[in-house]
Order: structure tokens, then C-alpha cells, then sequence
């Protein structure tokens, strides 16, 4: 079925070059109008580049998105050979990998707790474990970025080991394997549980 994923990572012209994925009235303004532009399944892609993105989640759930999408990448910089200037030309740039899959578990982990709609995890994975971190901290799916440019095919097999993990287990899907790693709540979705940070 299509969708749109919708990329809230880039500047707002109208204000000053902001990104809407790092303002919380930004992001659900332009959620909503997307929302209201479309009937296809919207799914809206959340930055790491903020201090707390649970705010921000939230207010795209409540301008109607149909899920979210956990993690673009983090803003980073390198230096030039001769340590004149900034390398990349446009001062910086995205760092992605594995490296940032404790950053993407963190947030998938985050919000999950806060929202109610699905959410999509990215972010580092290149195993079938990575898929089982990310379904155990909330996410429903999982998606590959930079391990697709060595391997075309990884996310077709890791549907596939994922399948054969779920028989392996005796399960018929792989619903079960979802929040397991999340705090067991009692009541309604809340911040609650997740205040917690280093
Ligand atoms: C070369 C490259 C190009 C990307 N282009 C986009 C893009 O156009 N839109 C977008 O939402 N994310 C883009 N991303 C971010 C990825 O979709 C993904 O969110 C991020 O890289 C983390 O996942 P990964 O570690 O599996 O790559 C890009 C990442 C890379 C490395």
C-alpha cells in the first residue's frame, strides 16, 4: 500500500531556517497540514537532534498522523585535511550506522511510552538482533538505511530470519515480541516510567 513518509528534518523557510522536527509547534503544524492535504497512511519522521522528542511526538500524533518514524540522522561535523575549515560544504552533516542504534533504541523507547500510534524504528540496524532490540523497545517495523548501500538485500533477509526466529519460537507473528523490553505500565500512556535520563 502506498504512504508518505513525511521528512520533517529540513529547514522552515518561513522561520528562519528552522527544522520542524526540532520545534514542537512546527512539527504538528506541518503534520496537520499534510493530514489534511491527504488520506494516505502518513507516517512522519522524527530528528534525534533535540533534547526531549516526546513532545514532539506527541503533538504529530495528535495532528493525525498514522505513525511515526524513529530516527533520522544525528547532526555531526568533520574538520578539513589541514584543519582550515569545516569538511563537508554544508558545514554538517548526517551521522548514521551503527553507531547511532543506542540513540534510535533511546528514542524508540521514549516515545513508544508516550504515544499511542505505531512507530517505525531506523537506525544502525544491519542483524536480525538489531530487529529484535528495536521490536522489544516498541517498535512495530523496522526499516534499513546505511547497511543497504553494502547489502541490497539485507532487509529481504532479515524479513526472512526474522520469520524463521518467530517459528523457532512457535509464534505464527512476531507481534509478541513487541514491548517486551518496555516498562510495564499500568494505566493510560504516560511520561511516567521514562523520566529517567543520564
Ligand atoms: C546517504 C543518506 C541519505 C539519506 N537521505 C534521507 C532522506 O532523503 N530523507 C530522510 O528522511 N532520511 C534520509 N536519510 C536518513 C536515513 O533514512 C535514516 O533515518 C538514518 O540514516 C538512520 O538509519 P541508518 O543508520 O540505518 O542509516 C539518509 C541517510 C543517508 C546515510
Amino acid at each position: 500500500m502506498a504512504g508518505i513518509e513525511l521528512n520533517i528534518s529540513c529547514p522552515n523557510v518561513g522561520k528562519g531556517g528552522l527544522q520542524f522536527a526540532i520545534d514542537r509547534d512546527a512539527a504538528r503544524a506541518v503534520t496537520a497540514a499534510v493530514r489534511r492535504a491527504t488520506d494516505l497512511p502518513l507516517l512522519v519522521k522524527l530528528s534525534p537532534n533535540v533534547a526531549d522528542v516526546r513532545p514532539i511526538a506527541k503533538a504529530i500524533e495528535e495532528a493525525g498522523a498514522d505513525a511515526i518514524t524513529a530516527i533520522n540522522t544525528l547532526s555531526g561535523l568533520a574538520v578539513s585535511a589541514d584543519r582550515t575549515r569545516a569538511f563537508l560544504g554544508n558545514t554538517y552533516g548526517g551521522l548514521s550506522g551503527p553507531a547511532i542504534k543506542p540513540v534510535a533504541l533511546r528514542i524508540v523507547y521514549e516515545v513508544a511510552q508516550v504515544v499511542s500510534i505505531p512507530i517505525v524504528a531506523i537506525g544502525g540496524v544491519t542483524t536480525l538482533d538489531d530487529v529484535l532490540d528495536f521490536l522489544a523497545c516498541g517498535a512495530v517495523a523496522v526499516q534499513v538505511g546505511t547497511a543497504i548501500f553494502a547489502d541490497p538485500e539485507l532487509p529481504v533477509r532479515l524479513g526472512d530470519e526474522l520469520r524463521a526466529e518467530c517459528l523457532r519460537r512457535g509464534l505464527s507473528s512476531y507481534g509478541p515480541l513487541i514491548g517486551t523490553a518496555l516498562p510495564k505500565r499500568t494505566g493510560a500512556a504516560s511520561a511516567k516510567g521514562a523520566e529517567y535520563r543520564p
